[in-house]
């Protein structure tokens, strides 16, 4: 999920790939590492760290920077904490092959088994090692070269990579493919040098030609030869299709979006498709999480199940208690870990304890979970840094899967850990008994279209910014939602208030009569969820009492809505999908509106003021 660099030439490897690197480190990652081959011998240097620390390596040994051709990786690690031996590349058994990987192998334990038994062992605890011996196992099977080895081998590949591979026994060739990972390839003068990297940024002070492959393609690059690209499925030829760069380097670094926030919103389809992959097989009816599975009866023997977090995480973890009492029925409880542990709860073993946390390293959570430890509860992460000091110190988790978050406000953490959460919901009401095979099967196949819903929703930008352009000025905004979409209403308010610095609010829509009634005058923008499954009728009410009261409306309601579009200001349409499902698509508006607004106001959207990615102190 982060960053590749690789180069074939004349000129020295070594700078173009470490320098590539650096370009790549806006992305987020854990470790780096190179791989040089000088006509002689493969260099592989790697390390735990910034490529600042693998600089470090490589200058006490010069030899280790030399040649012509080479590899380089920031790992963002997924299977296997974030150490020395984890990072990349990896080399085969026989030494002659080598790999940088970006993505998750699926199944790479079976895969992983299967080489064991043929005699292959691993250093380190990654899918990626696992690949890279399927490759040299395919090629001395068949007796075939690199690039037919790596397109068979792809084939037994289940789960979402772009690779490079090098084969020392070929040194003026590299293979590159991809599935679901973004990798381009730039095409030096004359097929005298080829550039590859994750984007084009790394190559592009050297050339403005790039090809980027397709998912499912590989290529095979020779030096004066050129680019031979192939689908992996069929062998079939695919026409290269070089394109000329225009965009600058802050543009490609953002994906061609403007700020990361709003690439991060773009995301959210793969990230929820990478979190929940390999999950759910709906076919069998069977949903799979080894860090519950190892401990299930923890779970089924459990009082209760106590969410700790803090800002969006704690908002997911609301959703959470919805999903899990509904699907699982088991008692709930949500805290902010910042009360939580200073507040002497009582916890006793019987107690499950779930921490939510993006960064893994929110220092309130984290003495949350210690605290909960030291009471005899079973503590089980869900973050989405690997190797995080949450991630560490909980008994087992599940990762989110959503890639490397840089916009300080969340969006793709907070539905991915929806998603997981939604898995671990269906699984324990699935072990309890609580759940039929063919709800759980019509749940799961639900789930597999929420990306593509999320896709076509995000078509809803130029609306949003229509609404967002209205009510820029507003100083107060209220944000209405209920049952699964409560928790939604606080995380819209909570974006807004993040990045435009507007004052909002989120409430269960029914309890603004209790209170927040009063503020509601002409100049008071409400944001109303009213979806068609969650007690639509009441929330029609409480738009009707807005209403009375002369407040401005803008309604996130069901595809095909005719009710709320009478009475409301504005309606955004979401397309329709099982009530606990509805948090996942009715953020996305709000995301996008906030976005929106503070750009308009000329906010500092990825850095807002006073706020850090991850809160480290108390
Ligand atoms: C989200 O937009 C915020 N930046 C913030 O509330 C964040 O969710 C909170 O600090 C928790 O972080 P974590 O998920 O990394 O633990
Ligand atoms: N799954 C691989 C690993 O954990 C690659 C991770 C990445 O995309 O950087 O090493």
């Amino acid at each position: 999920m982060c960053g590749i660099t690789g180069y074939i030439g004349y000129r020295e490897a070594y700078p173009i790939i470490i320098n590539g690197l650096k370009r790549l480190e806006y992305r987020g990652y854990d470790s780096a590492g190179v791989m040089l081959y000088d006509g002689k011998e493969i260099q592989l240097s790697k390390t735990k760290g910034k490529v600042s620390d693998l600089e470090e390596i490589t200058n006490k040994e010069p030899e280790r920077k030399k040649g012509n051709i080479g590899i380089g990786h920031t790992r963002w690690a997924t299977h296997g904490v974030p150490n020395n031996v984890n990072s990349h590349p990896h080399i085969s058994k026989s030494g002659n092959l080598v790999i940088v990987h970006n993505g998750i192998i699926e199944n790479y334990d079976t895969l992983r088994k299967e080489l064991i038994s043929r005699g292959y062992t691993f250093k380190s605890d990654t899918d990626s090692e696992v690949l890279i011996n399927l490759i040299e196992e395919v090629k001395t099977q068949e007796n075939c070269k690199l690039g037919q080895a790596v397109q068979l081998a792809l084939n037994n590949v289940i789960g979402a990579y772009s690779i490079t591979v090098f084969d020392k026994t070929k040194p003026n060739e590299l293979v590159v493919a991809r599935l679901g990972s973004p990798i381009a390839i730039g095409v030096g003068e004359n097929n005298k040098e080829f550039f590859i990297a994750s984007d084009a940024s790394p190559f592009i002070e050297y050339t403005k030609d790039a090809i980027y492959l397709e998912d499912e393609e590989l290529a095979i690059i020779k030096i004066d030869k050129g680019i031979k690209v192939r689908k992996i499925k069929d062998d079939s030829m695919v026409d290269t299709h070089i394109q000329k760069l225009k965009l600058s380097l802050d543009q490609i670094e953002k994906g061609g979006y403007d700020h990361f926030m709003l690439k991060e919103i773009h995301e959210q389809p793969k990230a929820i498709i990478d979190t929940y992959r390999g999950r759910m097989l709906p076919n069998e009816g069977i949903i799979r999480m080894s860090g519950i599975d190892n401990h299930i009866n923890k779970f089924l023997n459990a009082e209760r199940i106590i969410i700790v977090a803090c800002g969006t995480s704690w908002h997911a973890g609301l959703v959470g208690e919805y999903l899990i009492e509904d699907k699982a029925r088991i008692p709930v409880e949500v805290e902010y870990a910042s009360e939580f542990r200073y507040r002497n709860p009582i916890i006793t073993s019987k107690d499950v304890v779930i921490a939510i946390s993006q960064s893994g390293e929110t220092a309130d959570t984290l003495a949350a979970i210690k605290l909960a430890k030291s009471k005899g509860a079973f503590v089980f992460g869900i973050c989405n840094v690997v190797g995080s000091s949450i991630a560490r110190e909980t008994h087992a988790g599940a990762y989110t899967h959503a890639g490397p978050e840089i916009g300080v406000a969340s969006t793709k953490a907070f539905t991915t850990q929806i998603t997981v959460l939604a898995l671990i919901s269906l699984k324990l009401a699935s072990k309890k008994g609580e759940i039929s095979k063919s709800e759980l099967r019509t749940f799961m196949q639900e789930m597999q279209l929420i990306p593509k819903k999320i896709e076509s929703l995000l078509k809803v930008d130029n609306k949003v910014k229509e609404i967002a352009a209205v009510y820029k000025e507003a100083t107060n905004c209220l944000y209405l939602g209920r049952g699964f979409n409560f928790p939604v209403a606080l995380e819209g308010a909570l974006k807004l208030k993040e990045i435009s610095y507007i004052h909002a609010e989120g409430y269960p829509a029914a309890e603004m009569k209790h209170g927040p009634i009063a503020l509601i005058d002409e100049n008071m923008p409400i944001f109303v969820i009213a979806t068609r499954k969650g007690h639509y009728e009441k929330v029609v009410s409480n738009i009707q009492e807005i209403k009375s009261r002369s407040g401005k409306i803008i309604a996130i309601v069901t595809e095909g809505d005719t009710q709320v579009k009478e009475i409301a200001d504005h309606v955004i349409e979401i397309p329709e999908t099982v009530e606990a499902l509805t948090p996942l698509l009715t953020t996305i508006p709000f995301q996008l509106l906030s976005y929106h607004i503070a750009v308009m106001l000329d906010k500092n959207v990825d850095q807002p003021r006073n706020l850090a990615k991850s809160v480290t102190v108390e």
